[in-house]
């Protein structure tokens, strides 16, 4: 037996609570893993409170979208039992069962080693956020961004993927400007590496006109909605924005000129279909960051009976950097 947060689902109202399994109530997958840690994610947040229609499985359903863990059988794959793996989305915890369980069976598609120079619990501190924030600085630096080139911006920067996007970008030597709404998270943006910090007001409402004056070489956008509307008229010319979040709206205003007049880009970041090939570069280029910096970026661990009450508070935006979760607390 194993303990695993289950959720059910009954007249549209969600309710999770850890329950006790066996290996045969797993899904029909091919390798079975002892999950060490898992994380919470936005995404997590709104499964296990079921504000948003992440789970696409069958209820009873374990969710959460990451894990790390110990292979136990490979079955007939070519992934060696002993080696310690890590599946960031994917599905996972989303169409199949997710991380947050001490025993998980996952398809071996999108499983990635864990690189040398990051422990379990480290690559959890990373997690889909981590992983995302780092598929945003690969993509704007395919689209020719390089330090020097100006300031970039980071939105939603005291979360989880702009907290790891501040660090990463800062540590390749870019000008980081971070845009937050909670002030109390200031002095741990500049830790980070931020040169500067604009309050998320300096966005709201949208752009005042279809072209504003130039500022940005590049940005990272964990906000979408206004935000995003606003950034898009401010880009630098053939300057790029990794779009990759709506925590603040997912509907999107703008007009054709930034995009015809100054060659701004607009890039797409799915972190759940990354390529395999992707996946082990980003994760390469992730055990590269400092120890302490994941450190700063830990905000806590927390045991799988305290995900309900952690998920409401991601929702509520009073999550700052990422949270582990110990399966095996
Ligand atoms: N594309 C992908 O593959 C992918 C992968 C992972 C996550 N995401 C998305 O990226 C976003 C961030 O995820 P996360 O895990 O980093 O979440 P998170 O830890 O909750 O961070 C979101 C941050 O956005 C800011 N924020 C919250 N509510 C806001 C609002 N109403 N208006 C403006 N800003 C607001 C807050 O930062 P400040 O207080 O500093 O302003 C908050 O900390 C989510 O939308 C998530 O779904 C996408």
């Amino acid at each position: 037996m194993f303990d695993a947060l289950v959720l059910d689902s009954q007249d549209d109202a969600v309710t999770a609570a850890v329950q006790s399994l066996e290996d045969t109530q797993l899904p029909d997958e091919e390798v079975l893993v002892d999950v060490l840690y898992s994380s919470l994610n936005y995404k997590d947040g709104l499964a296990v409170t079921g504000e948003g229609k992440i789970v696409r499985g069958d209820y009873p359903f374990v969710p959460g979208i990451d894990l790390v863990g110990r292979v136990v059988d490979g079955g007939l794959s070519d992934v060696e039992e002993g080696a310690v793996v890590i599946q960031t989305g994917g599905g996972l915890g989303e169409s199949t069962w997710g991380g947050y369980s001490q025993r998980q069976r996952v398809a071996p598609t999108w499983l990635v080693p864990l690189p040398d120079d990051l422990t379990p619990l480290e690559s959890m501190v990373v997690g889909t956020a981590g992983f995302t924030a780092m598929l945003s600085v690969m993509a704007l630096e395919h689209e020719g961004l390089q330090p020097g080139d100006g300031e970039v911006v980071v939105t939603g920067a005291s979360g989880g993927v702009g907290s790891v996007a501040v660090a990463l970008l800062a540590r390749r030597g870019y000008d980081v400007v971070a845009s937050s709404g909670s002030e109390d998270a200031y002095d741990y943006l500049h830790e980070l590496g931020a040169l500067r910090i604009v309050g998320r007001d300096a966005f709201a409402g949208g752009p005042s006109r279809p072209l504003e004056s130039a500022q940005w070489a590049g940005a990272v956008d964990t906000v979408g909605g206004d935000t995003l509307a606003a950034l898009i008229p401010q880009m630098d010319r053939h300057a790029s924005i990794a779009a990759c979040g709506n925590a603040g709206g997912a509907a999107l205003s703008t007009t054709v000129f930034p995009f015809i007049l100054r060659g701004v880009n607009l890039l797409g970041i799915d972190s759940n279909t990354a390529t395999l090939k992707h996946r082990r570069e980003a994760w390469s280029q992730i055990a590269q960051l400092p120890n302490d910096v994941l450190s700063q970026i830990h905000a806590a661990t927390i045991a799988l009976g305290e995900v309900p009450a952690w998920s409401r508070k991601i929702l509520q935006g009073d999550v700052r950097g990422r949270v582990v979760v110990d399966v095996n607390a």
